[in-house]
């Protein structure tokens, strides 16, 4: 049977408006991880500590954590932050971070694209920051990327993909997210790929789910996941998101339609559908544009 309750980890602030040009105040930013804490999510990825001219819009991250540790106090230091190396890592130490999230590729392309190593030359880079990391107490997630499908070397083996996320896994992380970073997997493909990994010995429970919706496939894909086993999704409020340095990338699943969905099976994941809503609905009228979610377009108007 399917799992009864699942934990849906939040990537909005960080997935979601990583790839916005147009720069969103410190200020609504504090308050969109706000509302999604209050809105029940019970982990709310905040920010990036990557380089600063690869990502323009997460340049703030220092300034977001230091406001949001005034005003939620310490709590604001397990919000996850990502990481790609150890001047990513000092910086989210300094600030006293206590969940940083480093991301590998699956493909030599996406490696070089997005990180400015080949694929085998970013483990180098990940060793040391997961081992300073665990050094100093921190919790370590581990994301693969391009884990189905990549735009300049196409559809991508599971094995390949097994061994990247093993490699990464085994540095010292307590969950691999896979993500579908530009959505063109389908559910069997998702069966296939859990399968790889528990036949490489991982459990369901160090798994995450990371589905992109380009295709309108990441409900089904959560389906298919959830009928695995897999009971930590992640999703992005509104439906916002996408990876600048994969162009054909659009926003991950919604959390509503998430929610909406695991709702609808009885499945418990804790979280106010109608505060959750609201947000995204405040949130479109700060980007100035509606929310992709077919849930907040159905629920947002009323
Ligand atoms: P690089 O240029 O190769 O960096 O970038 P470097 O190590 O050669 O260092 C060059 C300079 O940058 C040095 O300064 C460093 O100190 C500085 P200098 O000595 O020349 O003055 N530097 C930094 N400064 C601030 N913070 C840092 C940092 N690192 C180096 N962290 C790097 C390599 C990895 C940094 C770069 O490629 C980068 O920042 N990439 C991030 C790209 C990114 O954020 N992509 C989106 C997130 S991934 C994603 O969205 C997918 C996901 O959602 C899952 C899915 O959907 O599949 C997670
Ligand atoms: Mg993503």
């Amino acid at each position: 049977g399917l799992p009864e309750r699942v934990t849906i980890y939040e990537v909005g602030p960080r997935d979601g408006l990583q790839n916005e040009s147009a720069t969103v105040p410190v200020e609504v930013k504090a308050e969109f991880v706000r509302r999604l804490l209050a809105a029940g999510l019970p982990v709310v990825e905040a920010t990036s500590f990557v380089h600063p001219r690869w990502v323009p819009q997460l340049a703030d991250a220092a300034e977001l954590m230091t406001s949001l540790v005034d005003e939620l106090g310490d709590t604001a230091r397990d919000l996850p932050v990502l990481v790609p190396n150890e001047r990513g890592l000092d910086r989210a130490l300094e600030l006293g971070m206590r969940h940083v999230a480093i991301f590998g590729s699956a493909t030599e392309t996406f490696a070089q694209r997005n990180l400015n190593r080949g694929l085998d030359e970013q483990f180098a880079m990940f060793e040391p920051t997961v081992r300073r990391a665990r050094d100093a107490g921190l919790d370590v997630r581990a994301y693969v990327s391009m884990c189905f499908g990549d735009p300049w070397e196409g559809e991508v083996p599971v094995a390949q993909v097994v061994d990247v996320g093993r490699l990464l896994f085994d540095l010292g992380a307590s969950q691999l997210s896979l993500g579908d970073t530009i959505g063109v997997g389908t559910a069997g493909h998702v069966r296939a790929l859990v399968d790889g990994f528990l036949a490489a010995g991982m459990r369901t429970d160090q798994l995450a789910m990371h589905f992109h919706d380009t295709y309108g496939q990441a409900l089904a894909n959560a389906y298919a996941a959830l009928e695995c086993g897999i009971t930590t999704f992640d999703a992005s409020a509104g439906g916002l998101g996408g990876c600048p340095y994969a162009h054909s990338a659009t926003g991950n699943l919604a959390t509503e339609d998430l929610v909406w969905m695991l709702t609808g099976l009885g499945i418990e994941h804790g979280v106010d559908l109608d505060a959750l809503v609201a947000t995204s609905v405040w949130v479109a009228g700060e980007l100035g544009r509606p929310s992709p979610s077919a849930v907040v377009r159905a629920l947002g108007s009323g």
